[in-house]
Order: structure tokens, then C-alpha cells, then sequence
């Protein structure tokens, strides 16, 4: 359930106002609840143990969300715990401190949506269990800047988190970084089974094998899951040390989800809406969203004059299932191109829906900070590609997909074509008056990349860049596991903006088609960079995160890389900078 639901269920047990200097900072709570048991005194069934650490969720400049769960000890349906929250570590100085109960009808979890809060202001909170006094780690937060309190608003951007593939030495490192906030743009979890996507010969040596031990599908399984992936000591103190802003993307339910489906949904797994319903009540109980309504988590967050972010759902709310080539190859072998187009070009199409785009709309035109940022799931920016290099990449995907590696005789097709491609392209950017008709059709006849992404939506594309004309807009985005930067242009080539796109915590880019081979590597990354207009940069094999530093004047942007997810460390190197002038 939302948090707001939550909330208005939630036990106000205890209300206090404590005054520092004369002046009362917290104000009297007023619950609507009429659940007010609080614990008996010595109640043998008020046990347990903060097993997944503290996190928080959703700053605006005066609210948090926190959040908690405790591990019951001995079967108790209802433990009553204490939240605190103070201006200092040592809890001297407490604005804000309530009961509130934990029960089994949100797995033991709980989020507190805290208001009346001071902005740009650090705070620290704590959860104990009332009856034992047993007490959660500290955890640090901070509210968002007001008007100009602030200069700079650094975000930390990850997605993508899969964690049978690899240690989170991501998270870790964000942690540690210098971010304000950790903006997580979905696959938080993975759905996946033993055996499937994930499992790598790391897995079971490095002690992350898939809990539960099936593909998840019911409240339980998503709920276990979850609890897997928050044991992670990496993962939790990066929620005790940053707020996080989160939004789902397709493997928070199941892969490449749309509004009624998923491609990794058959019959045989019940109906599609039940398994939604489970996955995003164990989202809302993991993670804090502060929304009226549990499916609808598209929401804005102001960080004073420099910046508007405004978190999409690109993946369940309104999208239209994906296209596929597949369907559209006539009985020669050929993509018909027709067909497909009247498809592909379909102005109904919507990966938003009208309702969301009407109020991106509202919400673009109403920002007045410098920057409207989208932080949302898909690649925005137009990664069309040549059609013969489209076709080489899908057999390779094929061919590792069923065979787990791709044979010698197609990578060296696949090679010759990159390097005859680019060289045309190459000889097409410095107008070679001897090319050929033949040879600049081989470099102008493109497809989009990915039909999951923006590329299979593209009249809902312009509609967006038709709203944000006249703002400075930047796309933040995850899914491809990669690191991307792009300029957004419209269909006619008018510019409409740059996108950001993050590279995973764990899960595997590119190279896991391509192999580690350096060369190889840096080959296709500079070919597709040269054969793609928009796309500016492209990282194509390593795991990291984005941390973007936002002023009135410009944007900074790091892609920042850890060495390895094998073995346990924090460090980074910076893959890539730039810089955006306002
Ligand atoms: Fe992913």
C-alpha cells in the first residue's frame, strides 16, 4: 500500500512536542486511526530485531519518509516500536519521536511520513522496539533546499541492482559519495529464478544465490526477495546514509512489463494483475513513495531555484505492449518496412498514458526552477542505427542468449561490418563526394535499437518535448545497464535537450555479448557513437552510477565506475565528465 495508506492505519500512540529555546517544533500529530493499542508493559510477544537497517525516502524541503522493519521473535502479529528524529547524532537535540506498530499485514515493515521539518537541514533518526528499548542503527538524512538556500544539489543516479550478479560496491561507493540524494530509477529486484538471468559463476561462491529459489510470483515470494536484496550490507548503508527517490521500472514485477503484461508473465503464472497487485504491495512496504494512490507514483520534487524532478512510471501505469521485428518479417525474410512503420509511428501509442502526460504537461509548465528533470527508466534519446547492424547485433544476442556465447565466424562478420559502416559514415561526415548511392543507403536506412524504450514511442516522445519546449529539460535514465550521454532532439532534429543515462550496479551491459576484449569494447563504442547522431558517449561494459551536479548555471555529470563486482570495495574512477550550460 502507499505510504499515505500506511499512514492513515498507523497507531499514533504517543504525541509529543518538544520545545528547544522556546520554540515548539513539533506539532500535535493527528491520526485518523483508530488502532491506538500501544504495548503492554513486559509483553514476552514485543520482541525482535532490526535486521535490515533504517532508511529514507522522498525529501521535499519541509518532509521525509522513514522507514524500518523488524524481524519478529517469536511470533507476534504486532510489535510497537519508537521512532526518533533530531538535529544530532547523539539524539540531544529530538524534534520529533512517536510510537508506532509494526505488523504482519506489511511483512513488519514501516514508513512514517514526518512533515513540519526545517530545509537544507541534516537529520538523524533511530527506531527502538518500546517494550525492550532494542534500537536500529542511526541513520542520516537531509530536506531539500528552499528558493536559493542552496547552490548546488548533487544526485547520485543508479538503476538496475541485480543481485545474484554481483557484490553492491556500487551502492557502497554511493554511500560514501558527496550526493544529497540517491535517485534509484528502477530494477531494485530482479525477479528472476536459480538458473536464469543473473546466475553467473560468481553466484553461489560469493553467497548470493536467489532467495526464494523460484521465480517470484506471489506476495510472499516478492516480500522474501526483497528481504535478500535489503541483507545486503552495501545496499543498507546506502539507505542509512542518503534519502532515496525511487521509481519501478519493468523487474520490480516482471521482465519488460506493460500495463496488462509482462514478457516474462505466461498463464501458467496465475493472472497478470494479482501478480502486480503482489509485486507493488511489496514495493510499497520496501520502499517509501509518498503517493495518493498505490499504482500511481509519478510525482515532482523542487530543490529550491535549481532544479524540477519530476519521477515518471514509463512501465506499468499506461504503456502499450512493445512492439517486436518479429512480427513484422514477410515470408521472404524481409522486415516490411510499411507495416511496420504505420505501427512504430501510431500516434495512439503511450508509454505514459494520457492521464500522466496531462500532468507532466502541468507539471513541466508549472516548474520554475532552471532545470525540469525527468528521472524515469528508458533510454528518451533517438538510438537509431543502421538496419544490417541491427540485424547483426540481434543474431549475437540470439546466439548468447541460447548457446551462451557467440561463435567465432559471426563476431568477425559482426566486426567487418562495424568497421565498413563507420568508415562510410566516416566518409559521410566529410562529404567524400566519390560515396555511393548504395553506400549511403547502408548508413541512412536505420531502425531504433531497443522498441522498449522511447524508440518504440515515438509520437508520445515528441508529445513530451513539445510540453518542455522553452525549459531547459534533461532526461535521467536507467534500464540499459550502460552509460550513455545523448542530445534529445525531435523528430525534425530540433534540439529539445541532453539525456544522462546511468550504467547498472550489477547487471551486465554490453560486454556480456561482446566479451571483455578492450579492443573489441572500444571499437563498438566509438562505432556506435559515430553512427548514431544524438549519442555523444557509451560506455559499454563497466558498473557504476552517475552523480550529477546541478547549479542555476550548469550541470556537471560524472559517470563514476567501481573496478570490480567480485570482490568487496568503495573506490571509483570517473569513466566520463560533462559539462551542460544552462
Ligand atoms: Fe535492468
Amino acid at each position: 500500500m502507499a505510504t499515505e495508506n500506511k499512514i492513515k492505519r498507523r497507531a499514533f500512540l504517543e504525541k509529543s512536542a518538544l520545545g528547544v529555546g522556546g520554540l515548539i517544533l513539533s506539532t500535535v500529530l493527528v491520526g485518523s486511526c483508530t488502532d491506538h493499542r500501544g504495548p503492554e508493559p513486559n509483553d514476552p510477544n514485543q520482541q525482535g530485531s532490526f535486521d535490515y537497517g533504517v532508511a529514507s525516502f522522498d525529501p521535499t524541503d519541509n518532509q521525509i519518509i522513514l522507514w524500518t522493519r523488524v524481524t519478529p521473535a517469536n511470533g507476534a502479529s504486532r510489535i510497537t516500536l519508537t521512532y526518533q528524529l533530531a538535529t544530532d547524532a547523539a539524539f540531544g537535540t529530538v524534534v520529533k519521536t512517536e510510537m508506532i506498530d509494526a505488523s504482519a499485514d506489511d511483512d513488519f515493515t514501516v514508513s512514517v511520513d514526518i512533515s513540519g521539518l526545517t530545509s537544507n537541514t541534516r537529520y538523524y533518526y533511530k527506531f527502538t522496539i518500546t517494550n525492550t528499548a532494542v534500537a536500529s542503527v542511526t541513520g542520516e538524512t537531509k530536506t531539500l533546499p528552499r528558493g536559493e538556500e542552496s547552490g548546488e544539489v548533487k544526485l547520485a543516479v543508479c538503476s538496475c541492482s541485480n543481485y545474484p550478479y554481483g557484490l553492491f560496491n556500487v551502492y557502497g561507493a554511493m554511500a560514501n559519495s558527496e550526493a544529497d540524494v540517491i535517485v534509484h530509477l528502477g530494477d531494485y529486484i530482479y525477479e528472476y529464478a536459480p538458473g536464469q538471468y543473473g546466475t553467473n559463476p560468481s553466484t553461489a561462491a560469493l553467497g548470493r544465490a536467489h532467495q526464494p529459489a523460484k521465480e517470484i510470483i506471489d506476495l510472499a515470494d516478492y516480500r522474501t526477495r526483497y528481504k535478500q536484496y535489503r541483507s545486503d550490507p552495501q545496499l543498507q548503508l546506502a539507505h542509512q546514509k542518503k534519502p532515496f527517490i525511487c521509481v519501478w521500472d519493468d523487474h520490480e514485477v516482471a521482465n519488460d512489463a506493460y500495463k496488462d503484461g509482462a514478457q516474462n508473465h505466461n498463464p501458467g503464472e496465475g493472472d497478470f494483475s494479482t501478480r502486480k497487485a503482489n509485486a507493488l504491495k511489496a514495493y510499497h512496504e520496501y520502499i517509501g513513495i509518498r503517493t495518493p494512490v498505490d499504482t500511481k507514483i509519478y510525482r515532482t520534487f523542487t530543490f529550491g531555484s535549481i532544479l524540477n524532478l519530476h519521477m515518471l512510471d514509463t512501465r506499468l501505469i499506461g504503456r502499450d505492449k512493445q512492439l517486436a521485428y518479429g512480427t513484422y518479417f514477410n515470408n521472404a525474410g524481409q522486415l516490411d518496412t510499411a507495416a511496420f512503420g504505420q505501427a512504430w509511428l501510431d500516434p495512439k501509442r503511450t508509454l505514459l498514458g494520457s492521464e500522466q502526460l496531462g500532468w507532466l504537461g502541468g507539471a513541466l509548465n508549472a516548474g520554475q526552477a532552471t532545470w525540469q528533470v525527468l528521472g524515469q527508466q528508458v533510454l528518451m534519446g533517438k538510438m537509431y542505427v543502421p538496419a544490417e547492424l541491427l540485424v547483426s547485433i540481434s543474431q549475437i544476442v540470439a546466439q548468447v542468449d541460447a548457446q551462451g556465447s557467440v561463435s567465432p565466424a559471426l563476431f568477425a562478420s559482426f566486426q567487418t561490418l562495424l568497421v565498413a559502416l563507420t568508415q562510410i559514415k566516416a566518409r559521410s561526415l566529410a562529404n567524400d563526394p566519390t560515396l555511393t548511392v548504395g553506400e549511403l543507403a547502408r548508413i541512412r536506412t536505420v531502425l531504433p535499437y531497443n522498441l522498449d524504450a522511447w524508440d518504440g514511442y515515438p509520437a508520445e516522445r515528441e508529445a513530451v518535448y513539445a510540453l518542455a519546449k522553452g525549459k531547459r529539460l534533461v532526461a535521467l535514465s536507467g534500464d540499459t545497464h550502460n552509460g550513455w550521454f545523448s542530445d534529445l532532439t525531435t523528430s525534425d532534429g530540433t534540439r529539445a535537450g541532453e539525456e544522462i543515462a546511468t550504467p547498472s550496479v550489477t547487471s551486465p551491459g554490453f560486454e556480456a555479448y561482446l566479451g571483455l576484449n578492450q579492443a573489441t569494447l572500444s571499437a563498438f563504442e566509438s562505432a556506435l557513437a559515430l553512427l548514431i547522431d544524438d549519442l555523444k558517449y557509451l560506455d559499454a561494459s563497466r558498473r557504476g552510477y552517475t552523480l550529477v551536479n546541478f547549479s542555476t548555471g550548469r550541470i556537471q555529470s560524472e559517470w563514476r565506475y567501481v573496478p570490480t563486482i567480485t570482490t568487496p570495495t568503495v573506490s571509483t574512477t570517473v569513466g566520463h565528465t560533462e559539462t551542460i550550460i544552462a
